[in-house]
Order: C-alpha cells, then sequence, then structure tokens
C-alpha cells in the first residue's frame, strides 16, 4: 500500500451526478491523479451513479479529454487502473426504489472483496435534489456502514448550502435526519487551496507580522475573487444564485475567518479551528438594512440578459459589501468583500493594508493565478531626492518548491474526506452564521433594484467599485 494510506481508507466513492459538468471537469480528474500518484486504497471503487445508460468506457473518455487539456499526458496505465476500479448504476437520484439497486451494488462489492468500505456519497448533482438523495440514502440504510459494521457512511455536499438562511437551516435540519454532523462534509475547494491552508501558518509562525495582526495595525482588509469568464452557460443555475450568493456566502467569508479568526492553540486541530472560525464568523455584524445601500455594490455585465433569455433579470454578476467585525480586536479596520464575473482579469487574493495612505504597506495571499504571498515595502528611489517607490518581496509556490507536486484541492477534499478529516470543510455553524452576515443584504435587495449597475465585459473591478 502507498505511504499514508491507511487500511482504514478502503472506500467505495459513489458520484451521483457522474455525467456532469463538474464531475468531469474536477471530480473525476483528480480521482485520475490520485491513482496516478497512489494516494488511494488498493480497494478504493468509484461508483457513478447516472439517469442515463453510461459505461465506464464513455466515463473514462471524458476523464482523459479533460485530463489531456489540463496535463497534456494522459497516462493509459491508470487509465487502465481506473477502468478495473470504477462501475456505473443507473439511477434516478429522486426515484427512492433505484436506491436498492445501489445499496445491491454496494454489498456485492463488499462481498466480493470481502472487505468492509467507507462509503462516501458524492452530491455532484444540481442543489434542487440534494433533499430527496439525502432522505433516500437514509431510507435504505446506506447512511450506515456494510454488514460488517466497521466502515463509515460520509456524505459529501457541494454549494450552494441553501439559498438564504431560513433555507439552510431547513437543508440543515432535513439533512440531519438521515446523516449525523460528523457524515457530513460540506465542501469548500478554496479552503483545501495551498495559500489558504496557509494562512494560519504564516499567521502562527512570522513572528514579524504576529504582533501586530489587529485593527491598531491594519487599516483595511480586501477578500476579492475576480474572472474573466462569465456564467458559461450556467444560466439555470445562475439565475437562481447571483454572486453574493455564489461567492461571498461560502468562500469569501471562509477565507475571512481564517484571515481574521482568534489563533487557535493548536492549527492542526479540526475542532479548534471549526470553534475559531465559528466565533470570528458569528462577531460579523450584518450590514443594517438601512446601511445596505451605502456599503454594497452590485453589478450585471450588459449580455447577461441576452445569455440568460431574461430581459428582466436583476440578478448581480459582481458584488461587494464592507462590513465590520464586532470584537476589540478589528474594530476599526475596514473590510470589504467583492466578487465578480466577466472583468479584466482573474484574480482571487487576500490584500491587507497595514499602516495608512502614503506609509501603507500590503501584505497579498495570492489564491490565482501564481499561488503565493507577497509584501510591498517602501523604499528610497535611488538619487538626491528624497523620493520613494514600492518594491515586492515576492514569493511563488512555483518558483520555492517547484520540486513538489503540490495537490489540486479536489484531490486534497476526496483524500481528507476518505480519511475522515472534516478541518477543510464547512461546518453547519459556520454555513448558518455566514447567511446570518448576509441576509439583511439579500432582503433589502429582493425589494428594490434601481441600485444595480450595468458593465461591459473586460471592465475591471477597481472601475465598479470606485464608481460607488
Ligand atoms: N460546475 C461547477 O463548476 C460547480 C462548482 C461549484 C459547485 N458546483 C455544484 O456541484 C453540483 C453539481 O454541479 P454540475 O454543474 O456538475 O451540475 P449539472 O451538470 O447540472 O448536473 C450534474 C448531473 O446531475 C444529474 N441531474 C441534473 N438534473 C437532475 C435532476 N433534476 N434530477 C436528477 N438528476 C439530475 C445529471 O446527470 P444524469 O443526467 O446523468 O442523471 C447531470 O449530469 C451542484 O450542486 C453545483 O451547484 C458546481
Amino acid at each position: 500500500m502507498a505511504k499514508g494510506v491507511n487500511n482504514s481508507d478502503a472506500s467505495a466513492l459513489v458520484i451521483f451526478g457522474v455525467s456532469g459538468d463538474l464531475a468531469r471537469r474536477k471530480v473525476l480528474p483528480a480521482i485520475y491523479h490520485l491513482f496516478k500518484d497512489s494516494l488511494l486504497h488498493e480497494k478504493t471503487i468509484v461508483v457513478g451513479t447516472s439517469r442515463r445508460e453510461l459505461s465506464v468506457e464513455d466515463l473514462l473518455k471524458q476523464v482523459e479529454l479533460c485530463v489531456l487539456e489540463n496535463d497534456n499526458v494522459c497516462d493509459p496505465a491508470v487509465l487502465q487502473a481506473m477502468r478495473e476500479r470504477f462501475t456505473i448504476v443507473q439511477l434516478n437520484p429522486t426515484k427512492g426504489s433505484d436506491y436498492e439497486a445501489l445499496h445491491a451494488k454496494l454489498q456485492e462489492i463488499e462481498d466480493t472483496q470481502g472487505v468492509c468500505l467507507n462509503r462516501l456519497f458524492y452530491l455532484s448533482i444540481p442543489p434542487g435534489v440534494y433533499p430527496a438523495v439525502v432522505k433516500h440514502l437514509g431510507e435504505h440504510r446506506l447512511n450506515g456502514s456494510c454488514s460488517h459494521n466497521r466502515a463509515q457512511s460520509r456524505l459529501l455536499v457541494e454549494k450552494p448550502f441553501g439559498y438564504d438562511y431560513a433555507s439552510a437551516k431547513e437543508l440543515i435540519e432535513s439533512t440531519n435526519r438521515s446523516f449525523s454532523e460528523e457524515q457530513i462534509f460540506r465542501i469548500d475547494h478554496y479552503l483545501a487551496k495551498e495559500t489558504v491552508q496557509n494562512i494560519l501558518a504564516f499567521r502562527k509562525h512570522n513572528a514579524v507580522f504576529k504582533s501586530i495582526w489587529n485593527a491598531k495595525n491594519i487599516s483595511r482588509i480586501d477578500i476579492a475573487a475576480f474572472e474573466k469568464i462569465g456564467i458559461e452557460g450556467r444560466s439555470e443555475f445562475y439565475e437562481q444564485i447571483g454572486a453574493l450568493r455564489d461567492l461571498v456566502q461560502s468562500h469569501l467569508l471562509q477565507l475571512l475567518a481564517l484571515t481574521t479568526m482568534d489563533m487557535p492553540r493548536d492549527i492542526t486541530s479540526s475542532q479548534e479551528i471549526h470553534k475559531a472560525k465559528q466565533a470570528l464568523l458569528e462577531a460579523v455584524e450584518p450590514v443594517p438594512a438601512d446601511e445596505v445601500r451605502e456599503r454594497t455594490i452590485r453589478a450585471q455585465y450588459r449580455s447577461y440578459k441576452n445569455e440568460v433569455s431574461n430581459p428582466t433579470t436583476t440578478v448581480e454578476t459582481f458584488a461587494a459589501l464592507e462590513i465590520a467585525i464586532a470584537s476589540s480586536v478589528w474594530k476599526g479596520t475596514t473590510i470589504r468583500l467583492a466578487t465578480g464575473k466577466g472583468l479584466s482579469e482573474k484574480r482571487t487574493a487576500i490584500t491587507i493594508t497595514f499602516g495608512q495612505a502614503d506609509d501603507a504597506n500590503h501584505l497579498t495571499f495570492r489564491l490565482q493565478p501564481n499561488e503565493g504571498i507577497d509584501v510591498e515595502l517602501l523604499v528610497k528611489k535611488p538619487g538626491f531626492a528624497h523620493a520613494l517607490q514600492a518594491a515586492t518581496m515576492d514569493f511563488r509556490y512555483a518558483d520555492t518548491f517547484m520540486s513538489s507536486n503540490h495537490p489540486d484541492a479536489y484531490e486534497r477534499v476526496l483524500v481528507d474526506a476518505v480519511r475522515g478529516d472534516r478541518t477543510l470543510f464547512a461546518t453547519a455553524e459556520e454555513v448558518l452564521a455566514s447567511w446570518h452576515i448576509l441576509q439583511p443584504v439579500l432582503d433589502e435587495w429582493s425589494k428594490y433594484s434601481d441600485d444595480l449597475k450595468t458593465y461591459e465585459q473586460g471592465s475591471t473591478a477597481e472601475s465598479l467599485l470606485e464608481s460607488s
């Protein structure tokens, strides 16, 4: 068995919606790389479910195309190894009786292999289908372990975790009827990115920053996730979601929590990290209803209405808001979260501004592109005059760790779920606290839309942020 893989990691990865966009682009290529690097237990089985008649060969073709597109090579030996460990169950996720076949298939696999497998159910299906799947898994005793009763059953869910506070609460409650909180792995793939995992390590182990990590020294925190691409044909999904729900509720508030939460004593303890994150999110002040206009920006790129064939849609493709944390450590720091599609650049970053105006220094965690961290310092320009210039000290993963092949976020998500490590997954309390922060904005935005700006695709985020 490969190094780091335990006997207890033998798993059946059941992927609902294996024919879909997320499975094709992210989940299956991640599984390919895990096979390639021998990071899965040798008895791992991947079970794809689909309503269609789909063959393992169809799936492997998709995997090959996607891997070729990104890596330029796709190893036939790895595809062969996958062929031997893949199977498909034809199933309509909303039809209870179809789960008999899934139950029987898992039982057959476990009996043939003579081993109890952890059963991981990855819901790579539209969110509207989740409740039915969770209910049917429970009814067919797939929330437990196999008949030998040793392994674990886990549920992996993709965002969105609800549509607002009330629906998130309802979703959590209905999921908890079939699965305990410990069995639920709410995926936030941002948390599995190396730079994001580095935030706590960086804060804890660099004395130069540790003592100045507070409002006295930090005047601003900007967390941004900008994309060049538009909604790329996902009209139905995006019309129900918009930028605020899609990115701010999940990824950006999680990044804020890691950046500003109290430092846990043990930064490898899942429990301590979640406790600190929850406390921070609960300390963020929801924007008061009468300040929503002033503290938020929403905008839509010009071709969006045509793209979704809805001339009256007010769904935002750009959202920004200013929030405050009610704690003595952060009182006075300006915090801005911003996200948008159809912009001039692809950039996800956390920028911390130390000091004010002319004497400010910036520390930036770059999630993409060029994963890394940079610090901007002011230096004297050579010459007789006393003129200053910003100089950047730049750390890039790609340069410093050239030889190490660090796992992609979805590989990390799968490996952690197999091992039962919930550190990088969002808890129910974190999800509810995030919706609580945004609820007044959602409520206000649903009442009017005269503040919705229009922008041309390719505009800079700054032009939208500054125009407010
Ligand atoms: N795509 C992304 O980049 C992305 C990113 C982050 C999160 N997510 C989340 O990940 C999940 C999957 O996303 P996706 O884009 O892959 O979804 P998708 O392509 O729309 O759907 C995935 C699969 O689900 C099945 N399905 C679709 N509608 C269904 C219905 N009404 N009833 C039963 N089965 C249905 C289909 O499989 P069959 O026809 O083969 O049965 C489909 O191929 C969603 O919750 C999404 O919000 C996606």
